[in-house]
């Protein structure tokens, strides 16, 4: 089956000046197999998130270094498409995005109502009264009484000014939804409130979802499954469920034996040393300096090696064929780390 969203050797670089190159996206792939589906994509801070995004937006920054790959919508390759092309078929009206700090960025001179209008008066599809219309279905859509169309968003809470930022990313019924950090700054109860909205979204009417987050708790919590970014690239893809119990990647594993945890009296570990600079990436595998497990195989730049969920894990002790490597992939989290 023609997967929704295929993204192969995905690239977005950076000129940060002085012949320094940031690798912000380097060689990503993934795909949305189908309709309703969610990958969470989480990280630590600088993993390349967000740029991921805005090359999926194909709104780059100015400095851009190098912007190549394929992504396939449908089958229909998007990168040989004109930017103009891109802007009138696909840009919000099929890939649409809630951005990060998005709920802060709400034009506060105008009411919700006219936000919310904005893509949609720039489609020839909607006049005034049909734009008011879709608008107050919206906000319904998103959990909002209608009449909030009239506010101004410093009436709003945090939580309902990033219901108002996701009802304008679904005003053109786009098939992907990216959202981007879209609960960091919201206290816990009223995260869980935006979930269950991203749920509903989800199951009916199958909007396929990007969801990134540095929370892997949250993100499992949403997603189907997981794709684990570091330094520019995606160590680790899996359904959600197995990269939470058996991780194949030490940085999946640190990552996941950093959260607290509820019922447990294992105290959460902190994360060994610092992310690396992206314009000056270590030798080989670029988690080597944190990892735990480095042996004489990373001094080489680990491949994207296949697992059997269909997944991949970039972390040579996953490959039988390297002497030395000795994943034991079925041993819980703590034991793992002793
Ligand atoms: N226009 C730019 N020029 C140079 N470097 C950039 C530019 N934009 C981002 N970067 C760098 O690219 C890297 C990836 O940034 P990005 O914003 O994609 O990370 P992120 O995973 O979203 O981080 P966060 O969790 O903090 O939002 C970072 O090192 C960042 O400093
Ligand atoms: S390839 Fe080596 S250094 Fe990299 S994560 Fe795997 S064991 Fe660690
Ligand atoms: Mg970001």
């Amino acid at each position: 089956m023609t997967p929704l969203l295929a993204v192969d050797n995905l690239h977005l670089w950076y000129d940060a000046g002085g012949g320094r190159v940031v690798r912000a996206v380097d060689n990503v792939s993934f795909a949305l197999e189908k309709k309703g589906e969610a990958i969470g994509i989480v990280g630590e801070s600088g993993s390349g998130k967000s740029s991921l995004a805005l090359a999926l937006m194909r709104m780059p920054p100015k400095n851009v270094a190098r912007f190549d790959g394929s992504v396939r919508l449908a089958g229909q390759e998007l990168t040989t498409l004109s930017d103009d092309q891109f802007r009138r078929e696909i840009r919000w009206r099929r890939i649409a995005m809630v951005f990060q700090g998005a709920m802060s960025a709400l034009n506060p001179v105008l009411r919700v109502g006219e936000q919310i209008a904005e893509p949609l008066l720039l489609d020839h599809r909607y006049d005034k009264p049909a734009a008011g219309a879709r608008v107050r279905d919206l906000l319904e859509r998103v959990g909002l009484p209608a009449d909030f169309a009239s506010r101004y968003p410093h009436e709003l809470s945090g939580g309902q000014r990033q219901r108002v930022g996701i009802a304008t990313a679904l005003a053109l019924d786009p098939d992907v939804l990216i959202l981007d950090e879209p609960t960091s700054a919201l206290d816990v109860s009223v995260q869980a409130q935006i979930l269950n909205l991203l749920k509903d979204l989800k199951d009916a009417p199958g909007i396929s979802m990007l969801f990134i987050t540095h929370d892997i708790g949250l993100a499992s919590d949403l997603c189907d499954r997981i794709a684990v970014a570091y330094a520019g690239e995606h160590m680790e893809l899996g359904p959600a469920e197995r990269v939470l119990v058996t991780p194949h990647h030490p940085y999946s594993q640190l990552l996941l034996a950093s959260l607290p945890r509820l019922h447990s009296d294992v105290p959460p570990r902190p994360m060994p040393g610092d992310p690396p600079d992206l314009s000056a990436l270590p030798k080989g595998c670029r988690f080597r300096p944190r990892c735990p497990y480095a042996f004489d195989a990373c001094r080489e730049h680990p491949p994207a090696i296949p697992l059997p969920d269909a997944g991949h894990a970039r972390c040579w002790l996953n490959d039988r064929n390297v002497a030395g490597a000795r994943f034991e992939t079925h041993l819980p989290t703590e034991a793992r780390l002793d």
